[in-house]
This record gives structure tokens, C-alpha cells and sequence, in this order.
């Protein structure tokens, strides 16, 4: 499919499937390489995440841990800047090499919300896998490992990320068309 309809919204196919899976394989690598023997555990961060997070972690090959957060909710095509809460962390993560595996960092307020609070909880150390990033919309000055792609500022659906809860399930992503 080449473009898709949600509600009132066209999107265009910005990032085929094939594609995104052969820069996730190269993520995993450096991942892979950079962490052998580390054991790290990756947070995960639903819902946004869970389908990157999976194919990401089916091409981890070290030894590692999992575990999934959620955030409170976004909602519609406008970040709302509110700080959002950790639902659910259930591993100490004191003294771990902690990986977080996001969908987008945008503005970057709800990441740095979460690391905020990660961090009071002791990890070893923290890093970012995020399949994408917008620089542009960027207000903030952490640093993020593994990056997929980075894109305009549009807005995009597909491979878990939704506009008002749809479109999660496509395997591709789409960008928002301004026609
Ligand atoms: P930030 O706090 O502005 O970095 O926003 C991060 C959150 O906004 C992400 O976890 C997504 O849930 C959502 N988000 C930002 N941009 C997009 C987009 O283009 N499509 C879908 N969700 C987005």
C-alpha cells in the first residue's frame, strides 16, 4: 500500500517493511557488540514500541533481559508537554545496563521524564534505542545511542505508532501528506 486513509488523514508509505527491518538488523549488531557480556536489560515502553521492540530484541543474540513499561497515554497529533508516569516496572534495576526501547523521541519531554526516573533508581548505566527521531522538534540535550531513522518534523503512522489509537498494525510507516 502506498497510502493509507485514518480518519480525516492521507498518509503516504514513508519507510517499507523491508527496509525497516534491515536497519533494525543493524541496530541489533551494534547493540550486539556494544553490550556483549553486559547483560543488559531492555525497558521497553508500550504501546508505542512493542512492534520495534520485537523485532528488535528477535535480532539480539548476548545474553539480556526484557521488561515493559507504559507511560500515561498521547493523545491526537500534538504532544501535550504533561509528565507522564512509569506504570509498571517490575525488575530492579539498580546496578543494570539499561536499554530503553522507544517508537519516537519528538519534543523529547517524555523521554527525558522517563530517565529523570529511571535514574533515581540506580542503573549502572542508560542508553536509548529509539526507531525514530525528529531533530527538528528536539528541545533537549540528551544523547540517543541508536537512532532508526531521523525525520522531518511530520507527522507519522504504522509499526506501532498510531494516530488516535489507529494504524498501529501496519508493518510500514507512513508519513502524514500536507495535500
Ligand atoms: P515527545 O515527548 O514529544 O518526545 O513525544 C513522544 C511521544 O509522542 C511518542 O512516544 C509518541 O507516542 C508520540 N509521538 C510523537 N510524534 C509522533 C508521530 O509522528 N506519530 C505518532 N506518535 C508520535
Amino acid at each position: 500500500m502506498h497510502r493509507v486513509q485514518i480518519k480525516d488523514k492521507t498518509f503516504v508509505l514513508k519507510f517499507a517493511q523491508d527496509d525497516i527491518q534491515k536497519r533494525i538488523s543493524d541496530l541489533a549488531k551494534q547493540i550486539d557488540h556494544d553490550y556483549n557480556g553486559l547483560k543488559p536489560l531492555f525497558i521497553i515502553v508500550l504501546n508505542g514500541a512493542f512492534m520495534f521492540a520485537s523485532d528488535l530484541i528477535k535480532n539480539i543474540n548476548i545474553e539480556c533481559e526484557l521488561t515493559f513499561v507504559k507511560l500515561s497515554s498521547y493523545q491526537g497529533m500534538q504532544t501535550s508537554g504533561q509528565v507522564k508516569e512509569i506504570i509498571g516496572l517490575q525488575h530492579n534495576i539498580a546496578g543494570r545496563e539499561i536499554v530503553v526501547v522507544e517508537d519516537i523521541v519528538d519534543t523529547g519531554i517524555t523521554m527525558e521524564n522517563l530517565l529523570t526516573d529511571l535514574n533515581k533508581l540506580g542503573p549502572k548505566s542508560i542508553r536509548i534505542a529509539s526507531l525514530l527521531f525528529k531533530p527538528e522538534s528536539f528541545q533537549k540535550k540528551f544523547p540517543i545511542h541508536y537512532i532508526g531513522y531521523s525525520i522531518p518534523n511530520d507527522f507519522v503512522v504504522g509499526y506501532g505508532l498510531d494516530y488516535d489509537e489507529l494504524g498501529r498494525n501496519f508493518p510500514e510507516i507512513y508519513e502524514l501528506t500536507h495535500t
